[in-house]
C-alpha cells in the first residue's frame, strides 16, 4: 500500500451508530443527516433556482446571488469561493478543477481549470534509485503539489460569463471566513480525523487543528488569513494569486517545503476554455468533461454500450453484470489511452463512437465474466475526496462544477499566511506508469509526468438535455467526488433517473457499486443489495468487496413539463439542496 498521512472522512459522512440496516437503508440515511431540516424522501422543489452543494453555507452563497439578479455562473462561483472557506476538505483556493457551463439558449462551454505540473516536474520525481515508487512522494508535502487552477478558473468564469462581477461574488466567502462558521459535527469530525495529515505542517495544524485543541462542533471557525487572502482577489483581481503577494507567499511555503512550483509556473498558469464532449443515450444528448478528464469518455463510452440493452431492475444480477462489464472496459480503456489531450494524442473519437460499442457489447454478451485477477490493492481509493455542486438559475441556465484538492485536506501544506492548503493532484499523474496512484488507478503512459501537463482526472461534471425540441433544456445536473469511482457514481445516478426512472432524490439515494477494471473486483455499498443478488454475482465470478459508501451526487433535476427544479444532496454528504 502506498500513501502515509491520515486524510480524515469526508465532513459528510454519518457516523456509524446512525447507520441502519437493512431494508432501511436508504431511508435510514435520509433520516440520519437531516439534522434540524425535517426528515423528508422529498427531493427540495423551487420555481426559479436551486444550488446543491456538499455544505449548507455555501449554497446559501450561491442562492444569495441568484436572489442578487446573478446567473447560474455568479452562483456557481460564489459557492467555489465559498466552499473554499467551509469545506476544506475539498473546497479549494489551491486545487484545480471543471465548470461545465450550458445556456438555456442552447450553447456550452467547459472551463478547465485543472492544476498542473511544475516546469521542473520530471517524469521519474517519485521513484527511487531502483526505480520504485516513494510511498507518500506525490501525496504529501508541497513537492506533490501542482500548479493551482482555481483562482484563475472562477475568475475567467465570472470575467466572460457572469454578470455580477468578481469583488461581488467574492462576498460571501470574504463574510465566512472574516466572520467565521459554526463548526457542523461532521466538519469537526473530519479535521479530527485528518490530524495525521495536517498535524504534520504547523500552519496547518494551527489553522485547522486549534493547535491540537481542535474544533468541537458549534464553535464559530474564523480564518482572518484565509479572509486576507480573499480581500486580496477582491481588490487586485486573480493576478494577486498568481503574480501578486498571494503567489509570494507560495513562494516562500515552495522554498520552506522544497516545493517545484516556481514564480514563472504561477505567472505562466492559465485556464482554458474547451468543447465539452457530447454523446447521446436514449434521445437525450449528454454533455460531459474532455480531456484532461477521463470521465467524460468512458461516461459515454459506458452508456453507448449499455443504451440498447434491457437493464430490467436496478439492483438485478442481471442489470448488475452488465453495467460491470461496461466499467471494466471503460477503466481498461482509461487506464491505455487517458491523458492530457494538450500532450498526448487521445482517440475521444473512437472510444466513444457507438460502432466500437456495439464490439464491446458484443464482447460482453458472449463472454462469462472474466476469472479474477491480481491481488488486493490500498484502501487509501476509498478516501471521498473532491467536491461536487450543482446549480441551475431562473432562466434555466446550469452548471456543474467539480473541484479538488485531491486528497482530502489535498497535500496537507497550508500556504503560510495565506490560510488555504495546497493540492496533492500530482499524485493523478502515473508516477509510474502501470503501478496503482492513491484510488488504486493503474494508468499508461499517456498520463506519465510531463512538465506543465495537465494530470489525468477522473471528475465528470455532467449535464443531460431533455429529448424533445430544437433546443432541448436541461433535464439534469450532476456529478460526484470520488476519485476514481467518480465516473461510475454519475453513470448510476444518470442510469436511475434515464432508464429505472426514479426521482433525482431516490436516484441519489439509492445504493451503488464500482469496478474499475484493476483491482478486479466489484466494491458493492454494504447494506445496498440483496445476499440473493450478491450471491449470484459471487457465482457468476466476481470477486466482491464491501464499503460504507461510495460517492458523493449533488443532483438538480428539472421537470420538463413544468419546469419546476428539483434538487437533491447526497445523503452520503453533509450537504444541502437550497432553491428559491
Ligand atoms: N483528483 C481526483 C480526480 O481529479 O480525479
Amino acid at each position: 500500500m502506498r500513501g502515509s498521512g491520515s486524510v480524515g472522512a469526508p465532513p459528510g459522512r454519518v457516523g456509524a451508530a446512525l447507520k441502519p440496516a437493512g431494508a432501511l437503508w436508504a431511508l435510514g440515511l435520509a433520516v440520519a443527516v437531516a439534522g434540524s431540516a425535517a426528515a423528508t424522501f422529498e427531493p427540495v422543489a423551487a420555481r426559479h433556482g436551486m444550488v446543491v452543494s456538499s455544505e449548507a453555507h455555501a449554497s446559501e452563497a450561491g442562492v444569495e446571488m441568484l436572489r442578487a439578479g446573478g446567473n447560474a455562473v455568479d452562483a456557481a462561483v460564489a459557492v467555489g469561493l465559498a466552499l473554499a472557506v467551509t469545506h476544506p476538505f475539498a473546497g479549494n483556493l489551491g486545487g484545480g478543477g471543471f465548470m461545465l457551463i450550458h445556456w438555456a439558449r442552447g450553447d456550452s462551454v467547459f472551463v478547465d481549470y485543472r492544476e498542473q505540473a511544475p516546469a521542473a516536474a520530471t517524469r521519474d520525481m517519485y521513484l527511487d534509485g531502483r526505480g520504485q515508487v516513494i510511498p507518500g512522494a506525490s501525496i504529501v508535502g508541497a513537492r506533490a503539489a501542482a500548479v493551482p487552477g482555481t483562482v484563475a478558473g472562477l475568475a475567467l468564469a465570472e470575467q466572460t460569463y457572469g454578470r455580477l462581477g468578481w469583488a461581488r461574488v467574492l462576498q460571501p466567502a470574504m463574510r465566512l471566513a472574516r466572520q467565521g462558521f459554526p463548526v457542523s459535527y461532521a466538519l469537526a469530525r473530519s479535521l479530527r480525523e485528518a490530524q495525521g495529515l495536517l498535524g504534520r505542517f504547523p500552519e496547518s495544524r494551527h489553522i485547522f487543528l486549534r493547535d491540537g485543541r481542535f474544533y468541537e462542533p458549534g464553535q464559530v471557525f474564523r480564518q482572518p488569513e484565509l479572509a486576507e487572502t480573499l480581500e486580496q482577489l477582491s481588490a487586485h483581481g486573480p493576478q494577486a494569486f498568481y503574480r501578486g503577494p498571494v503567489a509570494a507567499q507560495i513562494m516562500a511555503t515552495m522554498k520552506k517545503y522544497h516545493g517545484l512550483v516556481s514564480a514563472a509556473d504561477l505567472a505562466a498558469y492559465q485556464a482554458k476554455l474547451r468543447q465539452p464532449l457530447v454523446g447521446h443515450f436514449r434521445g437525450y444528448t449528454i454533455l460531459s468533461a474532455p480531456p484532461p478528464s477521463s470521465g467524460g469518455v468512458a461516461l459515454i463510452e459506458m452508456l453507448n454500450i449499455l443504451e440498447p440493452l434491457d437493464l430490467g431492475a436496478p439492483d438485478s444480477f442481471a442489470s448488475m453484470r452488465l453495467m460491470i462489464e461496461a466499467m471494466r472496459r471503460a477503466y481498461a480503456d482509461r487506464a491505455a489511452y487517458l491523458g492530457d489531450a494538450d500532450f498526448v494524442s487521445v482517440p475521444v473519437v473512437g472510444l466513444t463512437s457507438r460502432a466500437y460499442a456495439a464490439q464491446l457489447r458484443a464482447e460482453i454478451l458472449a463472454a462469462r465474466p472474466d476469472a479474477p485477477v491480481g491481488a488486493g490493492q490500498p484502501e487509501r481509493y476509498e478516501s471521498g475526496q473532491t467536491t461536487h455542486y450543482s446549480v441551475v438559475d431562473a432562466e434555466g441556465n446550469a452548471v456543474a462544477n467539480t473541484y479538488t484538492l485531491n486528497n482530502g485536506y489535498g497535500s496537507g501544506v497550508t500556504v503560510e499566511g495565506a490560510g488555504f492548503l495546497l493540492n496533492d493532484e500530482m499524485d493523478d499523474f502515473a508516477a509510474k506508469p502501470g503501478t496503482p496512484n492513491m484510488f488504486g488507478l493503474v494508468q499508461g503512459e499517456a498520463n506519465a509526468i510531463a512538465p506543465r501537463k495537465r494530470p489525468l482526472s477522473s471528475m465528470t461534471p455532467t449535464i443531460v438535455l431533455g429529448n424533445s425540441g430544437e433546443k432541448p433544456p436541461v433535464r439534469l445536473v450532476l456529478g460526484s467526488p470520488g476519485g476514481g469511482t467518480i465516473i461510475n457514481t454519475v453513470l448510476e445516478v444518470l442510469l436511475n433517473v434515464l432508464a429505472f426512472h426514479m426521482d433525482i432524490r431516490e436516484a441519489v439515494t439509492a445504493p451503488r457499486f464500482h469496478n474499475q477494471w484493476l483491482p478486479d473486483e466489484v466494491v458493492v455499498e454494504k447494506w445496498g443489495f440483496s445476499a440473493d443478488t450478491l450471491e449470484r454475482l459471487r457465482e457468476a465470478g466476481y470477486r466482491l468487496r464491501e464499503r460504507s459508501r461510495i460517492g458523493e451526487c449533488e443532483a438538480v433535476e428539472i421537470d420538463a413539463a413544468t419546469g419546476w427544479r428539483f434538487g437533491a444532496a447526497d445523503p452520503r454528504s453533509d450537504g444541502k439542496a437550497v432553491g428559491y
